[in-house]
C-alpha cells in the first residue's frame, strides 16, 4: 500500500499497521503532509517516531503521487528533541546499536522536497529533522535550540553539521556550548529558515510552498535538490561536476522539451514526470 492510499482513504488499509505517532495527509494534489503528534511529550522524537517518520518517507518516495512533503509538529510545537527517556536508558556499548541512525539516515535518503513548518520548540533532535527539510518556514512563536550540551551530550544527528553550515561557526557555537534558544526572527536573521510568518499561517505557507513545487517537473525538482545538498557535502569542483551532469540528464527527459515548448508555444506546460 502506498502513502497516497493510506491518506486518500484517511486510514490504513485492513492489515496496515496505523502510525502512532505520527498523522498522515495528502493536503493538496501532489503534496502530503507529515504531523508529528506526541503533544503530551512536546512532540519529543522517540524512535518509533522517527521510524514512522522514515516510513511514511520510503512510501512517499516510491509514491508517484507524492511531489512535495510538508513537516510539521503542527501549530504548537514542532519537536522537543529525542525522548530523553529512551536516552536514560543508554549506556555508551548499547548507544552503539542504537536503531535511531538508521531511521536518521532514510530520512535523509528522500529524494523529493520537504518544507518544513515550524512552531514553537525546535530542539535538540527537533532542529536535527528540521534541517532535514530543504525549506524552513518558522511561526512568530518557533524557538530553535541545540540544548544537548545541559545533559551532557551533544547533538547527535548532524545538529554541528547542519546548523554550521546553516548559521555560521560562531552563531553554531554559541547555540552548541551555551545551550541557548533563538526565537523567529534571529534565526531568519542567521539564515536557518526561509521565512517567518503568524504562527496561525505557518502551515498554510509550507503547503502554498509545496503546492508551487509539486507543479513542477518531479524529475527537475529532485536533481535541484540533489544538487543544492551537494555543496554541503562535497567540494566546488566535485559539486559543480555533480550540478552539470545532472542537468545534461534532464535534457533527456520529455518534462525539458515539454517546458520549453511550452515556452516559446506561450501555453502552459502538462508535465509527466518523465
Ligand atoms: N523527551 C521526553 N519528554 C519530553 C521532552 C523530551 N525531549 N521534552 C518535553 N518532554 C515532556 C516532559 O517531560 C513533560 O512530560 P510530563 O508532562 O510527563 O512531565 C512534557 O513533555 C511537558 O514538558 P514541560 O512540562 O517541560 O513543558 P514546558 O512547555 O514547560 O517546556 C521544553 C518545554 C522547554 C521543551 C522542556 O520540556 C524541555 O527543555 N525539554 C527538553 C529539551 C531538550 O533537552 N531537548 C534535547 C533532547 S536530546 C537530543 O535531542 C539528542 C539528539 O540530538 C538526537
Amino acid at each position: 500500500m502506498t502513502t497516497a492510499e493510506i491518506t486518500r482513504a484517511g486510514r490504513p488499509e485492513a492489515g496496515a499497521e496505523t502510525p502512532a505517532d505520527i498523522r498522515i495527509d495528502m493536503v493538496r494534489p501532489g503534496v502530503l503532509r507529515l504531523t508529528i503528534d506526541r503533544p503530551k511529550a512536546r512532540n519529543a522524537l522517540r524512535t518509533q517516531t522517527l521510524r514512522e517518520i522514515a516510513e511514511a518517507l520510503e512510501g512517499a518516495a516510491r509514491d508517484a503521487d507524492v511531489r512535495c512533503v510538508v513537516l510539521t509538529g503542527g501549530p504548537r510545537v514542532f519537536a522537543a528533541g529525542a525522548d530523553i527517556g529512551e536516552l536514560a536508558a543508554h549506556d555508551a556499548t548499547s548507544i552503539l546499536d542504537d536503531a535511531r541512525p538508521g531511521h536518521w539516515k532514510a530520512i535523509r535518503a528522500f529524494p523529493k522536497p520537504i518544507v518544513a513548518a515550524i512552531n514553537g520548540y525546535c530542539l535538540g533532535g527537533g532542529n536535527e529533522l528540521a534541517m532535514h527539510a530543504d525549506i524552513l518556514i518558522a511561526g512568530t512563536t518557533a524557538v530553535f535550540g541545540q540544548p544537548e550540551v545541559n545533559l551532557g551530550i551533544i547533538p547527535g544527528a548532524g545538529g554541528t553539521q547542519r546548523l554550521t553550515h546553516a548559521v555560521g561557526k560562531s552563531n553554531a557555537m554559541l547555540m552548541a556550548l551555551t545551550g541557548a534558544f533563538i526565537d523567529a526572527r534571529t534565526a531568519l536573521a542567521q539564515g536557518l529558515v526561509s521565512e517567518v510568518t503568524q504562527a496561525e499561517l505557518t502551515e498554510d505557507r509550507a503547503i502554498a510552498i509545496a503546492k508551487t513545487i509539486a507543479a513542477k517537473p518531479p524529475l527537475a525538482a529532485r536533481m535541484a535538490k540533489e544538487a543544492v545538498l551537494k555543496a554541503h557535502e562535497v567540494g566546488l569542483e566535485q559539486g559543480l561536476h555533480a550540478e552539470r551532469r545532472a542537468f545534461c540528464q534532464l535534457f533527456a527527459t520529455e518534462d525539458k522539451h515539454e517546458g520549453v515548448s511550452a515556452f516559446l508555444e506561450k501555453r502552459r506546460p502538462a508535465f509527466k514526470g518523465r
